[in-house]
């Protein structure tokens, strides 16, 4: 028989379902709660809520177990590059050699933007910060492949792999070009080379100066990428499935998933440890006031905690061991992994952060790759944007794809004024 589980209210009781996941979890089917009870379920923030069933990624937020398609994260980052973890987020298995090749061809192919784009940047101050360019530009993509992205599920579905290549690959080069336009300085077309390559040379190239990459930075922007590929039901992706539930086409739905991530509690936190680091360094101290500050309640330590993970986040587990190599590769000494490394000590060893289970979440040391790679630290989050494309496009295409998908619309519990008269303006 079915497990269910039973709910009481006042004197009654209401069974329900339990659906049970692959590696154990379990949720109680509420789905028709309202409908037999009258009541409906308040978990503001979702911290309890099922949004969906995925077949994507597996957290153990426990023990700190991050799975794609199965694989874990570790076996991935040592054996596996971005591209190919893409198509294992997308499609489900890891592929053969020969679509390996035809996918990084595609992306290779795609990766210019239409000439009539270049001018959309002349449109913004170079003051706008590049998570807003992004967004935008994700969004204004789509109008210039009509045919994928006409919110029509079956005809968007019919180009579906098409777009997932071309997001994948154009995410790069607005990237690039938003960081040129803002420093003023001319567009590189790209070149035929690897995903991360074609990104550093359409970064750093002049016209009289080819960028070289003599320090291995493509391969720690790749590994840097493929640790954010996907995370699960977090804003960003809810987001992206949200809209996408709505009918709309994936360059829309990817677009407000670049917003989603923009705010200093999800993507936009890359930016703030560094941040954080760099005012430690010039203040010369411990950066114990932060640890202090988060304490007393006035402001989150960053690059620290996690709704999922009461553990470590195995990503800041392989980003923290693998920045001192790239630091070493580099041949400089960055005082801020020194100033991390403390700083993250000092909160392990302290009892607000132990009581609260909270560790490193993947945003503590990525920035210090990034830093070492040359990337400003204005673009932090986009690179994060660029790593969790594939993520996106294969929640995208799980709702797309599931012909019982319905609208996400959560309710309420309204808490505003009941029924009033209208006053007119002269009564007021
Ligand atoms: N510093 C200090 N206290 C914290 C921190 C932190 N970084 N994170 C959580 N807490 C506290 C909460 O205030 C809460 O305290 P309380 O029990 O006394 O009320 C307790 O720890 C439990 O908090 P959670 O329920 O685990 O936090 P929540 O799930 O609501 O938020 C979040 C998660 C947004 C990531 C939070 O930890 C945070 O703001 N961290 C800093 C920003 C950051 O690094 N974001 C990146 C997250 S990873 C990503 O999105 C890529």
């Amino acid at each position: 028989m079915d497990k269910t589980g039973t709910i009481r209210l006042e004197k009654e009781n209401f069974e329900f379902p339990i659906i049970e996941g692959t590696e154990g979890e379990r949720a109680l089917d509420t789905r028709t709660l309202r409908s037999k009870t009258g009541c409906i379920t308040f978990d503001e923030g979702y911290g309890n809520t099922g949004s969906c069933l995925s077949d994507i990624t597996f957290i153990d937020g426990e023990n700190g177990i991050l799975r794609h398609r199965g694989y874990p994260i570790e076996e991935l980052a040592a054996n596996s590059s971005f591209l190919e973890t893409a198509m294992l987020a997308i499609y489900g298995e890891l592929p053969h050699k020969s679509c390996l090749n035809a996918f990084r061809q595609h992306v290779r192919r795609n990766a210019s933007i239409h000439t009539g784009m270049h001018s959309h940047f002349d449109g913004f101050p170079s003051s706008a910060h590049p998570m807003a360019i992004l967004s935008s530009m994700l969004n204004s993509l789509g109008a210039y492949y009509p045919g994928m992205s006409t919110n029509n599920r079956e005809q968007d579905l019919a180009h579906f792999d098409e777009t997932a290549a071309l997001l994948i690959s154009k995410v790069r080069t607005i990237a690039a070009m938003t960081y040129r336009m803002k420093m003023g300085m001319p567009f590189v077309y790209p070149a035929d080379m690897s995903y991360t390559g074609n990104f550093l040379h359409m970064m750093f190239s002049e016209p009289y100066r080819q960028y070289v990459d003599d320090h291995g930075a493509a391969k720690a922007l790749d590994l840097f990428l493929m640790l954010h590929a996907d995370h699960e039901q977090n804003c960003s992706t809810s987001t992206v499935r949200m809209v996408a539930s709505g009918g709309a086409n994936l360059f829309a739905s990817v677009s407000a998933g670049v917003c989603a991530l923009w705010g200093p509690s999800h993507g936009g936190a890359n930016m703030a440890v560094i941040q954080m680091l760099e005012e430690i360094h010039a203040a010369g101290d411990d950066g114990s006031r932060f640890i202090e500050a988060a304490k007393k309640g006035e402001a989150k330590l960053m690059g620290f905690g996690h709704r999922v993970y009461k553990n470590y986040d195995p990503r800041a587990r392989i980003l923290g061991k693998s920045a001192e190599s790239v630091l070493e590769s580099v041949g400089i000494k960055d005082p801020l992994l020194d100033i991390a490394r403390k700083l993250e000590q000092a909160a392990l060893e302290d009892d607000y952060f132990v009581s609260r289970k909270l560790y490193p979440n993947v945003d503590f040391y990525s920035g210090i790759i990034l830093k070492a790679i040359g990337i400003p630290v204005e673009m932090f989050t986009v690179m994060f944007a660029i790593g969790r494309m594939p993520g996106w496009i294969a929640n995208w295409k799980e709702i797309a794809e599931n012909p019982k998908s319905r609208i996400h619309r959560p309710r309420q519990i309204y808490t505003g004024k009941t029924l009033r008269e209208y006053v007119p303006i002269d009564k007021r």
